[in-house]
């Protein structure tokens, strides 16, 4: 058993400011009177510790305000409880969401996560990639800013989520973009709609071609064709979405509807659509991609395909976190369902049709 120290007396009062310094483990043992190695076992809880001493360390720890350093202990096991994620828009609200289900899983589970935003800048999303490495991560999530190969050293594990690359043979967690998007089209055809408009997303980006593929697949199925210059590239945000419509809106025969490729995009086809004085959906039905919060309480409610956003998170974390566990099944590739959500911003097709 350790020899009883002798304790520091309280009228010493050590705390970071007074010491001028960071307070170390040396200071709780001196003040508790127990080795270094007590103290360890105490913070790290691997090894059972008798409750009065463990009382007299977590008080020193707790009086001296006392915080493990992360970095010293990164370097000897060449590991840390960080989780890097890096997302490609943190001013698109559908990121965030993804984030959160992320982050109650890693906090939950004693990993902090450490955000960056690439702004679907694939050279600044390297360049974070590269810079995390240095911070020694236990794994990353990733929603790449396009369909280029990650360049990944292998050091620590990667989940990809949402948009998987087309060459990336790890670990991802994506929503049924195809099926979503079919079910779009095929909402429209069922209304008799024939001349529609397609706002697509950024030509290289996974989630953009899928959805397109999906949404025309349905429409063929009704024997609908979509002329090329009634297909827009927009870069899913709003403004995009604003002049991609201003076009489609001002083609001969004008679409009677249009399918935006994320909610974003949907509300910039709302404001051209009020721009050139017409009404949704008297004029003009329209559906949306994602299933943002908003999109419901939009005037009218925006008929959108429903992303499990938040569980894309959540799945991605907890397979991380499988991962960084070592348990090593072969690369995972998990899919999840979307839902065309219903609602005023979509009606029959007029008479004409
Ligand atoms: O709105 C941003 C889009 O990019 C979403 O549809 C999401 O799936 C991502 O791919």
């Amino acid at each position: 058993m350790a020899s009883k120290k002798k304790t520091k007396t309280a009228e010493q009062p050590l705390s970071r400011e007074k010491a001028g310094r960071r307070i170390t483990m040396h200071d709780i043992a001196d003040r508790a009177g127990v080795s270094l190695g007590t103290v360890s076992h105490v913070i790290n809880g691997k090894v059972p510790v008798r409750d009065e001493v463990r009382a007299r360390v977590q008080k020193e720890i707790d009086d001296l305000g006392y915080q493990p350093n992360y970095l010293s202990r990164a370097l000897r096991t060449n590991r840390t409880n960080l989780i890097g994620m890096v997302i490609p828009d943190i001013t698109n609200p559908f990121f965030p969401s993804v984030v959160r289900g992320v982050e109650d899983v890693a906090f939950g589970s004693s990993y902090r996560l450490l955000l960056c935003n690439a702004d679907n800048d694939p050279a600044k999303e390297l360049a974070y990639l590269n810079d995390l490495r240095s911070f020694m991560p236990a794994g990353i999530i990733l929603i790449p800013s396009n369909d280029h190969m990650i360049a990944h050293s292998g050091e620590y594990p990667i989940v990809c989520i949402d948009r998987r690359p087309l060459d990336w043979d790890g670990d991802s967690v994506t929503a049924e973009n195809a099926k979503g998007g079919y079910s779009a089209g095929k909402h429209l055809a069922q209304l008799r709609h024939k001349t529609i408009g397609i706002i697509r997303g950024p030509k290289n980006v996974a989630t953009a071609g899928e959805r397109v593929r999906g949404f025309l697949e349905a429409l063929k199925e009704h024997s609908i064709r979509v002329p090329p210059e009634y297909i827009q590239e927009g870069v899913f945000n709003q403004e995009s979405g604003h002049i991609c419509a201003m076009r489609l809106l001002h083609l001969i025969p004008r679409p009677t509807a249009i399918f935006a490729a994320s909610d974003l995009m949907a509300v910039g086809v709302l404001s051209a659509i009020k721009a050139c004085k017409l009404r949704c959906p008297d004029d003009l039905s329209l559906i949306g991609f994602d299933g943002l919060a908003f999109t419901e309480f939009m005037e009218p409610a925006l008929t959108t395909v429903v992303q499990p956003s938040y569980q894309l998170g959540h799945a991605a974390a907890q397979l991380l976190l499988e991962r960084i566990a070592g348990h090593a099944k072969g690369p995972q590739h998990i899919v999840l369902k979307t839902e065309l959500r219903i609602r005023d911003s979509v009606r029959a097709a007029p008479a004409s049709e």
